[in-house]
């Protein structure tokens, strides 16, 4: 099923490869990051609203759908961590504490709890992380998308995104303890985001693939979790995630219908290197340093894990693959992409529904959280 060579002349389920990006952690006393950001700021003069349909309507949209993180969850939840309940896959709790070349064999089960509540802490925590990339990258948008109403709507989900990054920094902080430093790879996905000249990339990067698996991680978590904050902080998030989504799919399909197929291409490889680098990060390093568990055994054991019980790790991919899809990113030139979605496993979510009008069945507003 998996290939490990890929065209790129790398080798995708390498340790060793993962691990190297890995040692390019942030400096733990960094409170600054610059990244060079090397796009335009476009004015527009034509101001005329409504031009395209979908777009007015998702900003439309997105201006009733507002809600404020400091008033509407319960902060005042007791999170008790000792009695905390994991919310990983049985698989993959099975695989990694059960199989008998697992560097987690024979843990007794206060040290299972801990490697739970490890990977629950550093989750959540580049959730937040991801947020912040999140912020930065639709305010980039608002500068750099040429139309007025892709700028209004970017404008919306700048204080979405104020909001997500306000919630999971309060809950990681409040409930958990302190987060995680960000991990290398996300970083490194996040700087390769910021940092590309041309403003479609933004929408590729940002819209596409980062919020497309949050938006599959945020829904996994929510389904699996029983704790009430968590789960209503999450369920607003995912209102506002499914809208951002939409925004990267109806904008980028105006785009692409003009693009050459070497410009097609560059667009394929760079959904791919996103993909793997977020694939990637899941192999959390931070967790396996922090526990003193050998990060290259476990990294290699996680990339043994047979296809079929890595049901997370494709799940996240369950809307990033539509996506592409819908956009023609797929099939494009020779399939390029559709043979590398093979190769990393996920391609079965083709058929997947895609974003564009999804983000109706996850408002809040047309859809209200029940009470906690
Ligand atoms: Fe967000
Ligand atoms: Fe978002």
């Amino acid at each position: 099923m998996t290939m490990t060579d890929d065209p790129h002349g790398i080798d995708l389920n390498d340790p060793d490869r993962i691990l190297e990006i890995a040692k390019a952690n942030v400096d733990p006393d960094e409170v600054v990051h610059a990244v060079k950001d090397n796009a335009d700021a476009l004015f527009t003069w034509d101001y005329g609203k409504g031009q395209r349909a979908a777009l007015d309507k998702l900003y439309e949209k997105a201006k009733r759908s507002q809600w404020n993180g400091t008033t509407d969850l319960p902060w005042e939840t007791e999170v008790d961590l000792d009695a905390f309940e994991p919310v990983s896959d049985p698989l993959e709790t099975e695989y990694f504490f059960d199989h008998e070349n697992s560097p987690l064999k024979g843990m007794n089960e206060a040290q299972r709890h801990e490697v739970d509540l490890e990977s629950f802490k550093w989750s959540l925590s580049q959730f937040m992380h991801g947020e912040q990339g999140a912020l930065l990258c639709t305010a980039k948008i608002v500068e750099t998308v040429p139309w007025i109403d892709a700028k209004y709507y970017a404008a919306t989900q700048v204080v979405d995104e104020a909001r997500h990054v306000e919630v999971f920094a309060r809950y990681t902080h409040e409930k958990l303890g302190g987060p995680y430093p960000i991990n290398p790879h996300l970083r490194l996905l996040l700087d390769d985001i910021i940092n590309d000249s041309r403003w479609d990339m933004t929408y590729l990067g940002m819209q596409i693939m980062v919020e497309g698996l949050a938006l599959a991680a945020f829904g996994f978590m929510h389904g699996m979790t029983n704790e009430p904050l968590l789960k209503q902080l999450l369920r607003y998030v995912m209102s506002d995630e499914a809208r951002h989504v939409a925004f990267g799919v109806l904008s980028l399909q105006e785009v692409y219908d003009g693009f050459t197929a070497a410009e097609i291409r560059e667009r394929q490889e760079f959904a791919f290197d996103a993909a793997l680098r977020m694939r990637d990060r899941f192999m959390r390093q931070e967790v396996w340093q922090n526990l003193g568990v050998d990060e290259y055994d476990m990294v290699k054991h996680m990339l043994d894990m047979p296809w079929e019980l890595k049901a997370f790790q494709r799940l996240l991919f369950a809307k990033i693959v539509p996506n592409c899809r819908k956009l023609g990113l797929l099939d494009a030139g020779d399939g390029w992409l559709r043979d590398r979605f093979t190769d990393i496993g996920v391609i079965e979510f083709e058929h997947h529904e895609d974003t564009s009008e999804e983000y109706i069945d996850f408002d809040i507003t047309e859809n209200p959280v029940e009470a906690a």
